[in-house]
């Protein structure tokens, strides 16, 4: 299976996740350093306060990445680096990390890719209300547009924001992320204040290549996980029809075609109102973007469910009953399906032929073993490897896919879940910041170098 040759390889991570150093040159408070530091929300009270120490070892991990000849590397900025309070003038000091990691980077031939926000906002910012608050996106943009400003000379690709789905409705819909609202009125109302400052942003990172990273899965019924051929019943096939404009539709339509999904119109207006809606927004919304970035993890399987209630994460889901999927899971107990991807790579090729596509993190959590200074990780292996074979296919099937980005780099805070879940191909070890390639990174570094499985 030989890739395009320009296939772009790589590896992605998130600020909060692996730098650490929270207080350092002036970086500001940011919503999961208040979140995590709140007893109950995250598993051992674990923090990102440390974390991989990131921002000290920066360039000891450009070298792993170097090592791995990964051609790409996906980062996130932490916008209370650059504005402690969320608005303002630049903290210099806190923009110098980003400076020397994109020349490091640069140095290492491997192209920089930078999220601007993977879900660590100012907390002066939440406390005018947040993503509630429709102030948020115009301050987004003018920071986007501050940080483009000082890195866009040689940072090509930008990705605006990191799955709004997840910042808006774990957010502030059932609170299992920060900032821990539980209301469905807030949650619909951050996801559309997300989608405004993804449109007032994308506007300002020109010139550069512009992308929208979105949690994007194949909605299945439980027959369809392992038959793709299944053929729902009517209710069935309308729970899932439900679920997919939820989960992909709500953002992407916006995005891509400038028109919100008529469902979710209507659920907005049971869940608080569509008055945050205004004239000329989806205008906004609409900015050009070159590629929609998907991270896929595990399909959404649904069925219909009669009488029952809405999900908290997923206003408008009445009626709906999310169901398990017949398959092997990983150790966050999420189902291994492969062949979702190539499913869904093929359905967006086709659903937003305008854009490009990548996969910007696909990868998995299991309960590794350091031993003799290996980590035999053959079930993380076996999951890229299945991932990788679907994403030749949907290439092969005309997906126009243009780069593979595992996550993770290194092991990190996973968010709610805290340091327990591994994920990464370089295993850290949390006591000495000690890392060691795992034998999936091994594996890794030789198909990037034969460009091929
Ligand atoms: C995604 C996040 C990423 C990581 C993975 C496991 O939703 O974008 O930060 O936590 O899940």
């Amino acid at each position: 299976m030989i890739f395009p040759e320009d296939f772009v390889w790589g590896a992605a991570t998130a600020s909060y996740q692996i730098e650490g150093a929270v207080k350092e040159d002036g970086r500001g408070q940011s919503i999961w350093d208040t979140f995590s530091h709140t007893p109950g929300n995250v598993v051992d009270g674990d923090t990102g306060d440390v974390a991989c120490d990131h921002y000290h070892r920066y360039k000891d991990d450009v070298g792993l990445m170097r090592e791995l000849r990964l051609r790409a590397y996906r980062f996130s900025i932490a916008w209370p680096r650059i504005q402690p309070d969320g608005a303002g003038s630049i903290n210099p000091r806190g923009l110098a990390f980003y400076d020397k990691l994109v020349d490091e980077l640069l140095a290492a031939e491997i192209s920089p890719y930078a999220t601007l926000y993977h879900w660590d906002l100012p907390q002066a910012l939440e406390d005018r209300g947040g993503w509630t608050n429709r102030d948020t996106a115009y301050r987004f943009a003018d920071y986007a547009a501050a940080v483009h400003d000082q890195l866009g000379d040689r940072v090509r690709n930008w990705a605006t924001l990191n799955e709004p789905w997840v910042s808006a409705y774990l957010g502030y819909g059932n609170g299992v992320h920060a900032p821990g609202h539980r209301d469905p009125a807030d949650a619909m109302r951050s996801a559309h204040h997300l989608l405004l400052g993804h449109g007032l942003a994308a506007r300002r990172l020109r010139p550069g290549t512009v992308m929208l990273v979105v949690n994007s899965a194949p909605v299945l019924t439980p027959a369809q996980v392992n038959d793709p051929a299944a053929v729902p019943s009517a209710a069935d096939a309308a729970a899932v029809h439900r679920i997919h404009t939820l989960l992909t539709r709500q953002f992407l339509d916006p995005a891509v075609h400038g028109t919100y999904p008529e469902e979710v119109l209507e659920a907005a207006a049971h869940n608080g109102g569509t008055g945050h809606i205004r004239d000329g927004d989806l205008a906004l919304i609409n900015a050009p973007v070159d590629l929609i970035g998907i991270n896929y993890y595990n399909p959404c399987v649904v069925e219909s469910g009669p009488g029952l209630p809405a999900d908290a994460a997923w206003p408008g889901s009445e009626d709906v009953r999310f169901a398990a999927a017949d398959a092997p899971t990983t150790a966050m107990g999420w189902p291994i399906v492969p062949d979702g991807l190539s499913r869904l790579l093929v359905r967006l090729s086709q659903d937003y032929p305008q854009v490009g596509l990548m996969v910007t993190e696909n990868g998995a959590a299991f309960d590794d073993v350091v031993e003799g200074g290996r980590v035999h990780d053959a079930d993380r292996l076996a999951y890229l490897d299945g991932h990788l074979r679907e994403v030749w296919r949907a290439i092969e099937a005309g997906a126009d896919l243009r780069g593979y980005l595992v996550w993770s780099l290194l092991d990190n805070f996973e968010w709610a879940e805290g340091y327990r879940r591994r994920f990464g191909i370089v295993h850290v070890d949390y006591a000495t910041q000690t890392r060691v390639l795992k034998d999936s990174a091994l594996w890794y570094r030789d198909v990037i170098a034969r460009n091929a499985l």
